[in-house]
């Protein structure tokens, strides 16, 4: 059993202050149940990081039915791009009615596949590389994304403090793989001279790297 990094009532507190009003957003919310989205404060957080460096091309690793890529889309304004890849082409087709209805279709891209191969097609460097894959992935993902983000960009993942998992005597029992990939994730981040890095204990813990310049 992991542990609620945020007391719900401050999580609550925050979704009041700081939501707003997203008609879209909200149907998504209503619509996840069970599938696992970042929600209304993460996504706030991730638009907010986005537009403080004025992205404008933005990677997300693991989009599911779109609810990070909205808040994504709504930071990069138009003329930008939001790459969505996830490997349920279900979860996509959804994605693509939600963020069209939206109003948000001319800036995102919807990619079925693995993520990391359909990360090795596209070329160029982002502004954000935002990862939400399967965590035993999130090594790979980021030795693959740290040099494909633009000096003074970020690279941002979501999940990083696994439900207080990542601390010894937070039970992980049969998850064990999963928390040595957390861990090693979060040292390999830390400790990269090219960039440096927080964790924003919001909901699950968000890690927040911008990429060093020169
Ligand atoms: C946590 S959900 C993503 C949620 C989304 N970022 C949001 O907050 O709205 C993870 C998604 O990544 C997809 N996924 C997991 N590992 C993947 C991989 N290696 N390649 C592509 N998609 C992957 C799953 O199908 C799932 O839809």
């Amino acid at each position: 059993m992991g542990i609620e990094i945020v007391d719900p009532r401050v999580e609550d507190y925050l979704r009041d202050l700081l939501g707003g009003e997203h008609e879209i957003a909200a149907e998504m919310e209503e619509a996840a149940g069970e599938f696992p989205i970042v929600g209304r404060v993460v996504g706030v957080t991730l638009e907010v990081l986005a537009r403080a460096i004025g992205a404008r091309r933005v990677l997300e690793l693991g989009s599911g039915f779109g609810y990070s890529a909205y808040w994504f889309a709504l930071a990069v304004g138009p003329g930008g791009e939001v790459h969505m890849t996830d490997n349920d082409p279900e979860k996509q087709a959804r994605a693509t009615d939600y963020l069209g209805r939206a109003g948000l279709a001319d800036r995102v891209r919807s990619h079925v596949g693995q993520a990391l191969d359909v990360f090795d097609e596209l070329d160029g460097e982002f502004d954000v590389i935002f990862n939400d894959i399967d965590k035993t992935g999130y090594p790979e993902a980021w030795r693959r994304a740290r040099d494909r983000i633009r000096p003074g960009g970020l690279y941002l993942c979501d999940n990083v403090l696994w439900s207080g998992r990542v601390v010894e005597g937070i039970d992980d029992a049969g998850q064990e793989e999963i928390t040595a990939a957390v861990l090693e994730h979060n040292r390999a981040v830390a400790g990269d001279e090219g960039y440096r890095s927080t964790i924003v204990p919001t909901r699950d813990g968000v890690m927040v790297a911008v990429r060093l310049v020169g």
